[in-house]
């Protein structure tokens, strides 16, 4: 007997995948929202990603998400792009439209909803640190500067690169680049944001001492069942808080599964589900 698949399609992108919660994630969300969907983790290479892509079209795909090293990749095979993934020169959402393959970038938004919503932390007229000029940072810095800081700087361990990706957004609000370890801190920094991958290579370079105090929220992009490095050198030396990006990482797909399906879940019990503190 032939059996119709009517459930839809979605799942995650990326290589390696097998670390990936996004899986844990959409499904708690499918079931809060009681959406018939399925999601599926999907380990492709880069050299296989363009026709990955096209077969899970072909196949009936709805969705995907598309995580590392492919986010780049990915902004060069969609046939539309939102302003937001066009900035950010990275996709992390497709959305699957008859015929033609959108591309959108949540991971801003979601970076702001965690800081915002979860923490309480208000921007406006805040001096921020980035710490990465790579696509982590691209990601972030154009919502980062629609919150209005006072200030934005990117530190980065090669200048040049710092100095190319804040061309790009001056026109945006008042954003610097600076040398990784020799940051200039005329004012406090209320929020500094690890960007960098230093972390996932094992790697803990010098941050800047300079840069944080006891009024410091500190942000680190990557997460884990471990403290990250970056977060350890936060809590060591003493900032208002330090957390890791967990939250983020549930607001991208609440933003993610809103494109998808027109429902926006409550991420509170999946963050507390996840036994991760909003
Ligand atoms: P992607 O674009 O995929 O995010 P990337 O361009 O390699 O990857 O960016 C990684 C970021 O982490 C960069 O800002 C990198 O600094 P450089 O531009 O100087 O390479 C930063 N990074 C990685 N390892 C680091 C380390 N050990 N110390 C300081 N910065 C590091």
């Amino acid at each position: 007997m032939n059996e119709t698949v009517t459930t839809d399609r979605y799942g995650v992108m990326g290589y390696p995948i097998s670390h990936s919660r996004s899986p844990v994630i959409h499904r708690l969300f499918a079931l809060q929202t009681g959406q018939d969907m399925q999601y599926e983790l999907l380990q492709v290479a880069p050299e296989k990603l363009d026709t990955a892509l096209r077969q899970f079209q072909r196949t009936g795909g709805k969705g995907l998400n598309i995580t590392v090293p492919h986010k780049k990749a990915v902004a060069r095979l969609v046939d539309q792009m939102s302003e937001r993934a066009s900035t950010a020169g990275a996709v992390n959402t497709i959305v699957f439209r008859d015929s033609e393959i959108y591309g959108d970038n949540t991971d801003g938004i979601g970076l702001l909803r965690d800081l915002s919503v979860n923490h309480s932390v208000n921007l406006e007229g805040s001096n921020i640190l980035v710490l990465g000029a790579g696509g982590a940072t691209r990601g972030i810095v154009a919502p980062l500067l629609e919150m209005q800081p006072a200030s934005l700087r990117i530190a980065n361990r090669t200048l040049g690169k710092a100095q190319d990706l804040v061309e790009g957004f001056e026109k945006l609000g008042p954003v610097t680049a600076c040398r990784f370890n020799v940051v200039p801190v005329s004012e406090p920094y209320d929020l500094i944001i690890n960007a960098t991958s230093a972390g996932l290579h094992g790697d803990t370079p010098p941050y800047p001492e300079a840069a944080i105090s006891a009024n410091t929220f500190c942000y680190d992009l990557s997460y884990g069942l471990q403290t990250t490095p970056f977060s350890a050198w936060a809590r060591e030396h003493g900032a208002a808080k330090s957390v890791m990006g967990w939250g983020m990482l549930v607001e991208q797909a609440a933003e993610s599964f809103y494109l998808w399906r027109g429902v926006r879940p409550d991420t509170a019990p999946i963050l507390k589900r996840m036994h991760i503190t909003a």
